[in-house]
């Protein structure tokens, strides 16, 4: 199936690693041209390489989202290519903090890094999109939006923060043909999640290899339906969906992919 994506320009920020890597390199697989992002340029050019060497088409621009000179910096380079169709904003970090320890210096860098990062690229992309009369506007938000858990609540209420402002966005660009939508994930197998899973292992007795540690991590931090976490390549294909012609008639929604992590009705 053709999902005529060929020829888009998409920016997808915070693509040198995990959930923004795979969605670059599904973007590029179906023809689009892929603006790799992300502050460490030896990463965001990695990937930028990788998907040239697969016959995909990438560039990287570099910049630190949390402050008006990076997203400056990132719009300039991505645009130096031609316009952005499509503006993935997935850049974003989860410091694990409880109410305990996270200070409000952290509540508000995390907004920083989570939700002003990616309205910045929305003023600087959207403007293009609405002239050209298509475009699309993708935020990463997550479950812990809809059902926040005791632990790191500075970055739940950000993923709230960006669902929110997805809806709102929607109707501001009513009748442009641009739209704005949500992908919510669940808990997804990428490494930094790996890792902090883990790290904590050993304490809570959850065992040595992976596939030992993965049912026990899945039952405590996110219990679901399918019973596993979430890989990178499916929360992929559900910005491919939302990316092209096929979603002309969805704006302002929450698409969830999480197992059913989330229950009941969002
Ligand atoms: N993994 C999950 O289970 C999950 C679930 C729900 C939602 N999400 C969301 O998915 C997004 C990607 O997360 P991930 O799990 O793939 O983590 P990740 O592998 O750590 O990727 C985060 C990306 O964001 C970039 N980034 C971080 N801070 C930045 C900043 N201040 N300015 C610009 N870029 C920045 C990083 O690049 P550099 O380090 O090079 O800057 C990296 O490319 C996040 O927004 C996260 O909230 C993840």
């Amino acid at each position: 199936m053709d999902l005529q994506l060929t020829g888009k320009r998409v920016l997808v920020t915070g693509s040198s690693s995990g959930l923004g890597e795979a969605i670059a390199k599904a973007l590029a697989a179906e023809g689009a041209g892929v603006v790799v992002h992300g502050r460490d340029r030896i990463r965001a050019e990695a990937v930028a390489a990788a998907i040239r060497t697969s016959g995909g088409d990438a560039e990287a621009a570099i910049g630190d989202l949390a402050a008006d000179a990076g997203a400056d910096a990132v719009a300039e380079a991505a645009l130096s290519g031609g316009p952005i169709d499509i503006l993935v904003n997935n850049a974003g970090a989860y410091p694990h903090l409880s109410w305990e320890n996270a200070s409000a210096a952290d509540w508000r860098q995390t907004y920083e890094v989570n939700v002003i990062s990616g309205v910045r690229m929305i003023q600087r992309m959207v403007p293009g999109m609405r002239e050209r009369g298509w475009g699309r506007v993708i935020q990463i938000g997550g479950g812990l939006a809809l059902q926040p858990i005791a632990d790191i609540p500075h970055y739940s209420a950000t993923l709230a923060a960006r669902h929110n402002l997805t809806v709102s966005l929607a109707r501001e660009l009513q009748g442009s043909g641009v739209t704005a939508n949500t992908v919510a994930p669940g808990a997804i197998l990428v490494d930094a999640v790996q890792q902090f899973v883990s790290d904590i292992a050993p304490a809570r007795g959850w065992g040595e290899t992976w596939e030992e540690i993965e049912p026990h991590a899945i039952e405590t931090l996110a219990p679901n339906d399918i019973g596993r976490f979430g890989r990178a390549e499916e929360i992929a294909a559900a910005v491919l969906y939302l990316a092209g012609p096929f979603a002309d008639y969805v704006t302002g929604t929450t698409l969830r992919v999480d197992g059913g992590t989330v229950k009941g009705v969002h």
